[in-house]
């Protein structure tokens, strides 16, 4: 797909505030750091279009990207931030889960996993939860330009059997590197598939 325009619309700490304007969107969320910001810059090709830091807990808010006219992007804040208060990640979880699951135009999240890492309990969770709630998702593998090919097949194949201990079959993957633009055109002919349908 070709990305003729991405420009940021809106940040809001609540669902409801969110557009309203009905166009289908796609969210990208994940632990804090693992590269969701990165990943919409990569996508649409607009460096600092979504702020990214070295430091985890840089998005703590919803962000919409309006692309082509016609779908939105959403950066949204990383779960399992440590360093914050349990005040303000309780804050954080709730507008995460009430985006979740009150989000009409949400037509896939990707679920962001950094490849460098053996599955992690708070993201199998993350899943199990969105399977329970029967929200639609995608997983996408981040970073994977820290390791060795080696590495990334046998992280990704240790992914696919602790999931498949809990689902029948595996949900849509990809694997990106949002500095060498590994898992560009995967990602976005992906969404262009829904989109048309
Ligand atoms: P929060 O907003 O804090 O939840 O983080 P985030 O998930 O949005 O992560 P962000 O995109 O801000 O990236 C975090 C750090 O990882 C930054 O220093 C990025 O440069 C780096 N990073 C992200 N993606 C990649 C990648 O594909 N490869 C490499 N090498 N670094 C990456
Ligand atoms: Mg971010």
């Amino acid at each position: 797909m070709l990305i003729k325009s991405a420009e940021f619309v809106v940040s809001n700490s609540r669902v409801e505030k969110c557009p309203t304007t009905g166009l289908p969107e796609y969210a990208f969320i994940g632990r804090s750091n693992v590269g969701k910001s990165s990943l919409i810059n990569m996508l649409t090709g607009r460096k600092g279009l979504a702020m990214t830091s070295q430091k985890p807990g840089k998005t703590q808010l919803i962000n919409h990207f309006i692309i082509n006219k016609e779908w939105h992007l959403v950066d949204l804040p990383g779960y399992g931030y440590a360093r914050l208060s349990k005040d303000g990640r309780d804050g954080l979880r709730r507008m995460i889960e009430d985006y979740v699951l009150e989000r009409r135009e949400l037509v896939c999240l990707f679920v962001l996993l950094d490849a460098r890492l053996e599955p992690q309990k708070i993201d199998l969770e993350f899943i199990e939860w969105l399977g329970e709630e029967s929200v639609p998702f995608a997983l996408v593998f981040t970073k994977a330009d820290k390791l060795s090919k080696g590495k990334l097949s046998a992280n990704i194949s240790a992914y696919k059997d602790r999931l498949l201990e809990g689902w029948e079959e595996l949900p849509p993957l990809f694997i990106t590197s949002s500095e060498e633009r590994t898992g560009r055109e995967e990602l976005l002919n992906y969404i262009e598939g829904i989109n048309n349908t």
